[in-house]
């Protein structure tokens, strides 16, 4: 089924979910709050582009630019839609108030997704008079880099509705997965924050250095993770040492029940990492332009071997 899709919200995940519809080749509208939001948006757009056509994921910025159109009135963005993406800010109320006005525009055969980073699918369709269309797809930052998108079911979702989405991502050469329980921070955030835990009670405790606790993640498991997930992995490890280890250190590792002080302290001091100049590390622009870059280019990289693999490079 071909989708009619509308992203609401210009921030950083709206215009780069924009910009993987349209990398896929296909058309897409949007709306943001005012003309200034969408030439910042526009803007960004161009400027990530340009970096893929000179990383050779994309022949010209004009493959793609066509295929996007900008609205500030939300009856006209909404107008054909078939399928609509929220990415505005991480407030509850916020987004009940925007899909109340969404719902008195659109039939009840439109899909509601958010972008939402962990409220509850059950939680966004309160109130709402079609909670079977609502859905989640948490795409990850930055969304037109990161091929995963997970798809989180509310209670009163319809299977119907799960379908079309999965196809919907699938057909946007996004790699889809299915969360059948509306457990917090989903999967992705739920692994990534395990480590993070550990990674603060190592750090915390003087066991090692920032940058050794890093290298050991970046030069080891870090090379591992793009091809065997952590299931995957205990398999080429084998389960028995897998089991015999789980059964002696899980015993050992952190169970902080929140952020840890160290991290509460750097906080606090606003000390917010490389967008203050200071977190963890300290942070002057060429370092982190540095580092950024880097990390742009080894994703695009991994996104060419992806083409590559389905023969369509
Ligand atoms: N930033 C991330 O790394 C990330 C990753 C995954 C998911 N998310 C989630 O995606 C959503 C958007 O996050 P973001 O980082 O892009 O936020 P952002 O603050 O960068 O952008 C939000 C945008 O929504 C606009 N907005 C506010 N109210 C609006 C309204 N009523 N209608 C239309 N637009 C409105 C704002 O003007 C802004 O342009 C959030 O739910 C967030 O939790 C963020």
């Amino acid at each position: 089924m071909t989708e009619h899709v509308t992203v609401i919200g210009t921030g950083t995940m709206g215009h780069s979910i924009a910009l993987a519809i349209a990398w896929a080749k296909q058309p897409v509208v949007l709306y943001g709050i005012s003309a200034e939001e969408l030439t910042r948006a526009q803007q960004g757009i161009v400027e990530k582009a340009e970096r893929m056509v000179e990383e050779g994921l994309l022949q010209a910025t004009s493959d793609i630019t066509p295929l996007i159109s900008y609205h500030d009135d939300l009856e006209q963005a909404l107008a054909d839609t078939t399928f609509i993406i929220e990415a505005i800010p991480e407030k509850l109320t916020m987004k009940h108030e925007l899909y109340q006005k969404i719902e008195s525009l659109v039939s009840s055969d439109v899909i509601i997704a958010s972008n939402t980073s962990g409220l509850k699918p059950s939680d966004l369709a309160l109130g709402s008079q079609h909670p079977e269309r609502f859905i989640v797809t948490h795409f990850w930052n930055p969304a037109h880099l990161i091929p995963l998108v997970e798809i989180v079911p509310g209670a009163e979702t319809v299977e119907a509705t799960v379908l079309r989405t999965k196809e919907w991502i699938e057909g946007i050469d996004k790699k889809a997965i299915v969360v059948r329980q509306e457990v917090p921070g989903f999967i992705g955030n739920r692994l990534q924050f395990a480590l993070f835990r550990e990674a603060q009670a190592l750090y915390d405790a003087g066991v090692a250095t920032k940058e050794d606790i890093d290298a050991a993640v970046t030069y080891s498991i870090g090379r591992r993770l793009p091809i065997t997930g952590p299931l995957m992995s205990a398999d080429f490890g084998g389960l028995d040492i897998f089991k015999d280890i789980s059964d002696y250190l899980f015993d050992d590792l952190s169970t902080l029940k929140a952020a840890g002080a160290g991290l509460n302290e750097l906080v606090s001091y606003g000390h917010v990492g490389v967008r203050s100049g200071r977190g963890y590390y300290e942070w002057n622009e060429a370092e982190m332009n540095d580092v950024a870059t880097k990390r742009e280019k080894l994703l695009m990289r991994f996104l060419l071997e992806d083409r590559n693999d389905k023969g369509d490079a």
